[in-house]
């Protein structure tokens, strides 16, 4: 049985590539987060022979020395991810994306792999389409940049520029095989607080506001559910005949934030006025990636359309606002609300 660690193995992408790999069967999977995944213990009841977790900070060494076996693919998708934890804290973005990714490299030198995959992210290459107007949608080689290295919005781009560049460069004197998958706007139940669609969700739920406020208007972006980027990711991993690449793993149905809030609006049945808004400080107008070199070379093929992700993804949240529970982290605040100075 092939031997896999899943890192971030309780965030929203991890703990959906754990139930995918241990329901396929063909291999023992270790999930380390610094919190458990909600469907952990649902796991563990399933499987218990070949699922094993550990609950620990990997900024400290001491939780992968915890792990305490050889591993044959290793998925590192644990970070602080999010535009206001990352506007709010920059430093912890820095501190915490850098020692994760040095963390792991340390560990895999003492304790050799077959691959890895890194998380990254289209942030790397967000700002590329409106300073230098790069080609819109976007393919792997465009060149990555950072907005402005003097607003706090852009740390978390540069953990993600330093994780893709420590991991390709490491690869050859550490002896494994590399992939970088940078995601595009994921979504799916429990993805987290901090995102576009639980915030206007909650707008609706909690009639935060009257009109409903569409901030961005006419930005666009390319929503992707999650049971299709766990196949991009699972696919990159093992995609045997093109090691050592970097993929766009998202979907390429791109619209606007409008189109997006009055979608949401009609599912949730609302029937008021909306008014446009300014949105968060360094949010770029357009955004679609290219993913044609994940469909050649592993046959990635997206298949829900944004309408069912987006529904899919409202009704999770719906109940959980209608439930009157609260989010712990990353619920809505008005982009005047965030922080945005520069250094
Ligand atoms: N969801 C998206 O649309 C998207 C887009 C671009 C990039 N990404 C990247 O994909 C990865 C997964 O994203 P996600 O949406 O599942 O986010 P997530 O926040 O749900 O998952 C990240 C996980 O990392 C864990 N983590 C953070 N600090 C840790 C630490 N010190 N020790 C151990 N675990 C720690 C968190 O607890 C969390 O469970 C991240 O690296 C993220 O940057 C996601």
């Amino acid at each position: 049985m092939k031997e896999v660690f899943v890192l971030g193995g309780g965030g929203f992408i991890g703990r959906n590539v754990v139930e995918h790999l241990i329901d396929r069967k063909d291999c023992n999977v270790t999930a380390g987060d610094i919190r458990k995944g909600s469907n952990w213990d649902e796991i563990m009841n399933k499987s218990p022979s070949r699922f094993n977790a550990v609950v620990d900070d990997f900024t400290n060494f001491r939780a992968f020395e915890k792990l305490g076996k050889r591993f044959d693919e290793v998925y590192m998708l644990a970070a602080v991810v999010g535009v206001n934890r990352t506007l709010k804290n920059p430093d912890s973005v820095i501190s915490t994306n850098t020692k994760l990714t040095l963390n792991t490299l340390d560990w895999i030198a003492k304790n050799p792999i077959r691959r890895l995959l890194f998380s990254s992210s289209s942030e790397n290459y967000a700002a590329t389409s409106d300073l230098f107007g790069a080609k819109i949608p976007t393919n792997e080689d465009v060149p990555l940049c950072v907005g402005d290295v003097c607003h706090p919005r852009w740390t978390y781009a540069i953990t993600k520029m330093h994780g893709e560049s420590s991991f390709i460069h490491s690869a050859k004197k550490l002896g494994y095989e590399w992939r970088i998958v940078r995601y595009q706007n994921i979504i799916g139940p429990e993805m987290g607080f901090g995102h576009a669609i639980p915030h206007i969700v909650e707008r609706f739920i909690n009639k935060l506001e009257f009109p409903i406020k569409i901030y961005g208007h006419d930005q666009t972006r390319a929503f992707c559910y999650i049971d299709d980027a766990v196949k991009g990711t699972v696919g990159a991993m093992e995609s045997t005949n093109h090691p050592n690449n970097i993929y766009h793993i998202g979907n390429t149905q791109e619209i606007s934030m409008e189109v997006l809030t009055k979608f949401i609006g009609e599912h949730l049945v609302y029937k008021g006025r909306y008014e446009t808004a300014i949105t968060y400080p360094g949010s770029v107008s357009r955004r679609c990636p290219d993913i044609q070199k994940a469909c050649s070379n592993f046959d990635y093929n997206p298949q829900v359309h944004w309408k069912d992700a987006v529904s899919k993804t409202v009704d999770w949240y719906k109940r959980f606002f209608e439930s009157g529970l609260k989010p712990n982290t990353g619920g809505f605040e008005p982009p005047e609300n965030v922080m945005t100075s520069k250094c």
